[in-house]
């Protein structure tokens, strides 16, 4: 039998947060500053499901985020699980336009990949700090396909936490590649188009929608947390094949 694509992948969760209306940033594409502080504590929960922690170069770069965990119950709990501490942390660039002043560059406690289609950036290795692994794609296979397979089997990583942006999220849903969707809406309301949704801007549909159920709701400190499952795929000329019995 063909093996599905996905079982190539790693398991893809992902998490945002956002206004009532859907927007996950500004109409600028400044940092959102919606999380609440039961948001950043989810944050890191869901973080330390994953043995890696993907981000798209805009996200690093707009957030300055450092992608670890802070939280020392939750680094204790992954070491008795036989974990390291922090989950690998991945970075998405294809053009790897990568500023080493940027923050995830400077709490070196978990190594971290760039994933990018630049041969340039090899050259700038030494700018990095150890612990920076330039994994260089050539254009023609340089997607999140790709990304996806090198890290499960040359990374070992089963579980894979994405955190965004929009542009990245949009990609992982045009493979299909999203397992889970934790999303935090917060009690605002902006309007606007030209703030963007956790898959891009509203104008641009998906080539397909993609379905999925609802595992758990729960209301904390005024936000509402919500956790989506992707629904199990039909293969309906399977199962018209299937004898009945
Ligand atoms: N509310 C939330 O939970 C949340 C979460 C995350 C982000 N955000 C917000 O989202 C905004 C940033 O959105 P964004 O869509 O620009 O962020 P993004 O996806 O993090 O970054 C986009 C950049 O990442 C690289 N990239 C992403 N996907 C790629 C792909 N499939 N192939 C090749 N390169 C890829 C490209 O970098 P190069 O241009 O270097 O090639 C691209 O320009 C910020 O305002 C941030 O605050 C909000």
């Amino acid at each position: 039998m063909k093996q599905c694509q996905s079982s190539f992948w790693p398991r893809v969760i992902v998490n945002f947060s956002m206004s009532a209306d859907g927007k996950v940033s500004t109409r600028n594409w400044t940092p959102s500053g919606f999380g609440s502080a039961e948001d950043r504590r989810r944050l890191q929960e869901i973080r330390a499901r994953g043995d890696a922690i993907m981000v798209g170069r805009k996200t690093a770069e707009i957030d300055q985020m450092r992608m670890g965990i802070s939280l020392a119950d939750l680094r204790a709990r992954r070491q008795a699980a036989g974990k390291p501490a922090e989950p690998l942390r991945v970075l998405v660039s294809a053009r790897g336009l990568l500023d080493p002043r940027m923050k995830v560059f400077s709490a070196m406690r978990a190594p971290l990949l760039i994933f990018t289609a630049c041969n340039l950036l090899l050259r700038m290795q030494s700018k990095f700090p150890e612990g920076v692994i330039i994994n260089v794609l050539t254009e023609r296979s340089f997607s999140v396909r790709t990304i996806l397979r090198v890290l499960r089997f040359q990374y070992h990583v089963r579980t894979l936490v994405c955190e965004g942006g929009p542009t990245l999220m949009r990609s992982l849903l045009e493979v299909d590649a999203v397992a889970e969707v934790n999303l935090t809406i917060e009690p605002l309301i902006f309007g606007g188009c030209r703030a963007p949704t956790l898959s891009g801007l509203l104008d641009k549909f998906l080539g397909r929608p993609i379905r999925f159920q609802i595992e758990s709701i729960e209301v904390k400190e005024g936000a509402c947390f919500l956790r989506y499952a992707r629904r199990a795929k039909r293969h309906p000329r399977i199962s018209r094949a299937m004898p009945t019995i």
